[in-house]
This record gives structure tokens, sequence and C-alpha cells, in this order.
């Protein structure tokens, strides 16, 4: 596969090939964040609607972004062309045919029910066109997958819970719940009741905290939401207590490098702390957020993190294992995904 790497010489950087290889799981994923703009255009002509924009040059040219609320704005303007099952079952089959090819696995994938119902889509519509597809995710493209609806911290709790109890009655199949979209000002303990909720129908918990928010709603998060894994959590190093608590815990905060680049959370990939979070017994994982707005998919991101700061064999590996111990899987499902990572290794070392 590659020069044999040996004691003696020093490790050779992974080559695109082996990184591409690499068995990926995808823990943060929100599927409109897929939408490229070429399938915005096609969408649109479709379904016939006339977007602010040119031509796909014009559209291009508005993703450069000064903080997370300036993507908002274009990722909820452009969900104007999903209309139809159908427009949601395009966009989750272009998503798995290209996660497929970047190594991915398993991925569960967030649904923001809101940013479609508030515009007139029906709630079955945006679920049944994504659920639908996933579910044939093993058979079509060779991965297992799951749906976690998300809901919009900038709009009030008491639409999360309705929105919550009608997918309940309609026996939805989602796996679990989220928190996402414009973090600060908007705290976790305003959804504790749909939180709770959640809980009590078995459903599984995570939570967008600690990405432009304080390591306070991380805290939250954890002890109020009660959520398995922390989406960003990056600002969580800022909070030594909360980082003890996390790497006993090994609570798993799913990480996204591009998209804390693309968002100013960071200022470059080389300021990026992921090697120092791993460097402090973080179970960090590695995600894509929203490829087709940050400049790359799973496998682009993996790959960055190999040029930009030499990860090697061992990083890659135990960050693709630590999104497996993560995942909502059964342990037969867990299993051969571990041993598929420890064949990899073997292979690469
Ligand atoms: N919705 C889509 N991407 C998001 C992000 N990075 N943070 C919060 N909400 C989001
Ligand atoms: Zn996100």
């Amino acid at each position: 596969m590659s020069t044999p790497r040996t004691a003696t010489s020093p490790a050779a950087p992974l080559t695109r090939a082996e990184v591409l290889a690499l068995p990926k799981v995808e823990l943060h994923l929100h599927i409109e964040g897929t939408l490229e703009p070429e399938l915005i255009l096609r969408l649109a002509e479709r379904n016939g609607i006339r977007l602010p924009y040119a031509d796909l040059d014009d559209l291009r040219a508005r993703y450069e972004f000064t903080d997370l609320q300036s993507f908002l704005n274009l990722y909820y303007a452009n969900m104007a062309v999903l209309q139809t099952a159908e427009d949601f079952a395009d966009l989750t089959r272009a998503y798995l045919a290209r996660a497929q090819q970047a190594g991915v696995r398993h991925a569960e994938v967030f649904l923001d029910p809101q940013a479609h119902t508030v515009r007139g889509v029906a709630l079955a519509t945006c679920v049944s066109g994504v659920a639908d597809v996933l579910e044939q995710s093993e058979a079509e493209f060779g991965m297992t997958s799951a749906l976690i609806v998300t809901f919009l911290r900038d709009r009030p709790a008491a639409e999360a819970l309705a929105v919550l109890t009608e997918l309940i009655e309609m026996e939805a199949p989602i796996e679990g719940i989220g928190l996402d979209s414009a973090e600060v000002g908007h705290p976790p303990v305003d959804f504790e009741e749909v939180f709770a909720l959640a809980r009590a129908h078995g459903l599984e918990c995570v939570a967008h905290a600690g990405e432009e928010g304080p390591p306070e709603y991380v805290w939250q998060a954890l002890t109020l939401l009660q959520v398995a894994r922390v989406d960003h959590g990056i600002r969580s190093l800022e909070d030594d207590a909360l980082v003890s608590h996390l790497v006993e815990r090994q609570i798993a905060l799913t990480v996204c490098p591009f998209s804390n680049v693309r968002l100013r959370v960071v200022d470059t990939l080389a300021d990026h702390p992921l090697p120092a979070m791993l460097a402090r017994g973080l179970a960090v994982t590695v995600n894509s957020d929203d490829p087709a707005y940050f400049g790359g998919y799973l496998d682009d991101n993996f790959q960055a993190l190999v040029t930009t700061f030499g990860l090697g064999a061992t990083e890659l590996a135990t960050l693709s294992r630590n999104a497996v111990l993560a995942a909502f899987l059964t342990e037969e499902q867990r299993e051969p995904l571990l041993v598929a990572i420890e064949e990899w290794q073997a292979v690469v070392a």
C-alpha cells in the first residue's frame, strides 16, 4: 500500500489513498449543509423558484463568512429550494454517495425540521424524504446511518416541543434529537423540557455547545440536557474543570475543523486546538458539519489534519475509534468497525 514505515526511519506522511481508506464515522453532519451550489440551482429550476443569484459564480462568491450567524443567513436562505420529499431524497442520496467515497462507514445525520416547517413544508415531507433514503444507505452505499432531528435554539422552545411531540406521534424513524443554530444568547437551559421529553421516549440526546458560546453552555448541555455527546465543544478548553469532567467520562466532542476555520472560531487550521485536545485525553472526533459550505467533506478534514499537523496512523485511528465508540450503534455494529480500523492501522503502519 505504501513505503514501509520502520522504527528506524521517520514515518512518511499518510498518503491520500491511505486517508481515504481509513474507516470513518461521521457524527456531526447537517444534511442541509451538504446542499451544493449546483444542486441549489437544479432544484430551483425544478421547483420554479427565483433565486437572488445571477449564476453559479455569483452564488459561490457569497461563501465567505465572518461568524456563525453570517453562515446561517445563507444556509437558511438556500433551503428555499427544498420543497418536496424528492428534493430531500436527492439531497440525502448525493451526501451518501460523497460520504461513501470519503470512506464513511456510518453516518448520524442532522435534519433541521423547523427550518422547513416555517416555510410551509410539511414535517412529514422533510423527515420522510431524508429517512427513506437513509433506510437504504447500507444496501445502496455500504454504510449504516441514523437520523437525528435538531431543534433551532433561536426559535421558541415551545415550538421545538410541539415539533417533537408531532414526531413522536407520527412514530418518525429518528434515533435522537439535537440543538443547533445561533448559540450565543440561547443557552441549553431553555430546552430542558424538550430534552426531558426526548429522553422519556428513549431518544438519544446531543447538542451544539461551546462553538461560539461559553463553557457554561457545555456544562448546561451535560447536566441539564444530559447529552451523550457535545457538538463542537471546543471552547471547553477555557475551563479546566470541564476538561477534566469530559476526559474522566470520555464524553465525545464532535469537532469540525473546516467549520471552525470558515466561521472564524479559530484563525487558521494551524491554530486549531485539535492536537492539544487529543493530547489532553479528550474523546475528540472529526466531522464535516456543513461540507458544501466549508470547503470539504470528512476525508478532506482528515487529510488537512495530516497535512497541517503531521498526524499519523495512530492519531487518525484514535480519532476514528473515538467516533465509533461515541456512535449510537449496537455492540454488534460497533465491533466490525473497530476491527476495520485496527486492520487499516496494521496495513499503513
Ligand atoms: N447549523 C448548521 N451548522 C451549524 C453550526 N456549525 N452551528 C450551529 N448551527 C448550525
Ligand atoms: Zn453543526
